[in-house]
């Protein structure tokens, strides 16, 4: 399989012009998979795209979006669990073990983030949050929270012990994630990632279109 690039564009860009511009050099390829705010998921029809975040289920929930609208839009992915989300949003781990059974319920692919803060032990933080962990995930990604926007990636070879780690609970994709970007991504797949997830990256063209 060609390796994933799952592009989590967060809170950005900050108009819909600018979003339809990122659009622009989007290829419809299966690997590539574009996490919008909902906002701008009209303008990716043509394009795989993934939701950032998901409720449970429709109903009095001011501000949120169910498993079944996004369905019912083909917006088949969806990223669960990630560090903005357990910090800011203060999700737990318990939470987001329930977002992912109501999305897989719904068939939506699902893209589960893992990764410790700095100074906590790896594999231990990686055991309490894969909780949330059920074998039909489409992909876990571990993104160590201090890579994250930093500038700071993970070696590549101190991601792979984690990778490992993953994989002997499960065979589904691993990807990487936390200041990837178009020098660095190749690296991760080479030490056996099946695909990595971009933030800051995939908002400036001409990077973005390299990773691609
Ligand atoms: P980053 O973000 O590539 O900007 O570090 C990755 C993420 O948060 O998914």
């Amino acid at each position: 399989m060609k390796p994933l690039i799952i592009a989590n564009w967060k809170c950005n860009p900050k108009s819909f012009k600018e979003a339809k511009k990122l659009f622009k050099i989007i290829p419809k390829k299966k690997e590539v998979i574009i996490c919008p705010p909902s906002l701008y998921f009209c303008l990716g029809e043509k394009v795989n795209l993934g939701s950032q975040n998901c409720f449970l289920k429709e109903g009095a929930f001011t501000g949120e979006i169910s498993p079944k609208m996004l369905k019912s839009l083909r917006i088949n992915y969806v990223i669960l669990g990630h560090s903005e989300r357990r910090q800011i949003f203060e999700e737990t781990d318990e939470l987001i073990k329930e977002k992912v059974r109501a999305c897989l319920k719904e068939n939506l692919k699902v893209i589960l983030c893992i990764g410790e803060k700095k100074g906590q032990n790896t594999l231990s933080v990686l055991k309490k949050q894969l909780i949330a962990f059920e074998k039909k995930v489409f992909a876990i990604a571990y993104e160590p929270v201090w890579a994250i926007g930093t500038g700071n990636a993970c070696s590549p070879l101190q991601a792979k012990k984690t990778l490992e780690f993953i994989k002997s609970k499960n065979k589904t994709n691993v990807l990487y994630g936390g200041s990837a970007n178009g020098s660095n991504f190749k690296e991760y797949l080479g030490v056996g990632f099946d695909g990595v997830l971009v933030g800051g990256a995939s908002l400036k063209i001409e990077e973005f279109k390299k990773m691609i």
